[in-house]
């Protein structure tokens, strides 16, 4: 499928540590082999990047989601980008399908830092020269970049799954857990053409949230409900929604989720939820022992293949936004 344009060179993929699965299907998809490259770390603690061909006038995609261990991966990425700069690489777009630390995108009280700001500076610092990621928590994050920044949307694989998988199996709707997911699960909903309810969450502490109230509860009762949201990390807010939800008369509940984080107990309060079925994209790399018995993973292999493809190719990526 790859065109060969060679606007900033010939084509060069490399995956770091933090998804290689993901890197290995991208470049399958564009026909392409990944370059080699040894991410290790020092005994100290130190990370060490080294390619072992030349990258002069190439134009370099690094994939590497910035997910658990988020310090690590960052560095690895910028590293990675610092080597290939010195080495001459003709362009180098960092393809981060999830954004770590995009949930710090404004200061919410005094003395608070921006650090999905200041990674955006490191990078840009680093010397990488455009962005493809996919989700990012808040979408004005691509405004924190002083340099292109193409933003994929998970509605687009969800909504193809529902079409091909539930819509004729019952009556939908489609829930927002936060305020926060609104503009996107109505995305989701006008695409598969379902209604919309909006949970009112109410978050305590970093990690602990409640439900307050269910904007268009009235519309539950005897339907089946799909939730979506960015990020699924410690669990809380989805599996609170999936209860109160579930309270309310659900018939089913299906979770589709861009970003499974799974941290802390996680997988046991999915297990343990009103959950049908927890989608994921496979933006993160989820170890076998965080991954719930009800998780079905998706790939999002073949459209980020496409867009780099776009990128490379200087084709428009707009279609790949709708
Ligand atoms: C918050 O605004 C995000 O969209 C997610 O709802 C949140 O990050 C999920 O976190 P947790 O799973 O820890 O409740």
């Amino acid at each position: 499928m790859l065109s060969r344009k060679y606007g900033h060179g010939e084509i060069k993929l490399f995956a770091c540590n933090a998804n290689p699965q993901l890197g290995k299907s991208i470049a399958h998809h564009l026909g392409v082999p990944l370059g080699n490259s040894t991410v290790k770390q020092f005994s100290d603690g130190e990370t060490y990047v080294m390619f072992e061909e030349t990258v002069r006038g190439l134009d370099v995609f690094i994939i590497q989601p910035t997910s658990y261990p988020v310090n690590d991966n960052i560095m690895e990425l910028l590293i990675m980008t610092d080597a290939l700069r010195r080495a001459s690489a003709g362009r180098i777009t960092a393809v981060i399908p999830y954004f770590g630390y995009a949930r710090q995108d404004r200061k919410d009280r005094s003395h608070a830092p921006i650090t999905a700001k200041l990674v955006a500076n490191l990078l840009t610092a680093a010397g990488v020269d455009r962005v493809l990621s996919m989700d990012l928590h808040a979408p004005q994050i691509q405004g924190f970049f002083d340099i292109p920044v193409d933003h994929l949307r998970g509605t687009n694989i969800f909504s193809k799954y529902y079409n091909e998988h539930l819509k004729n199996t019952g009556e939908f709707i489609a829930v927002s857990p936060d305020m926060g997911s609104v503009s996107r699960v109505r995305t989701f909903a006008e695409k598969v053409n379902i209604p919309l309810a909006i949970v009112d969450k109410r978050r305590t502490s970093p990690d602990v949230s409640e439900v307050t109230n269910i904007i268009g509860g009235g519309d539950i009762a005897g339907k089946n409900v799909i939730l979506l949201d960015d990020i699924i990390a410690t669990g809380g807010s989805l599996v609170n929604a999936a209860t109160a939800i579930k309270a309310l008369g659900a018939k089913s509940i299906y979770a589709c989720i861009t970003h499974a984080v799974l941290s802390k107990d996680a997988k046991s309060k999915v297990e343990n939820s009103a959950l049908e079925k927890l989608l994921v994209l496979d933006c993160v790399n989820i170890p076998p022992e965080r991954c719930p018995a009800n998780l079905e993973v998706l790939s999002v292999a073949g459209y980020f293949a496409e867009a780099i493809n776009c990128i490379h190719s200087g084709k428009a990526i707009s279609a790949l936004f709708d």
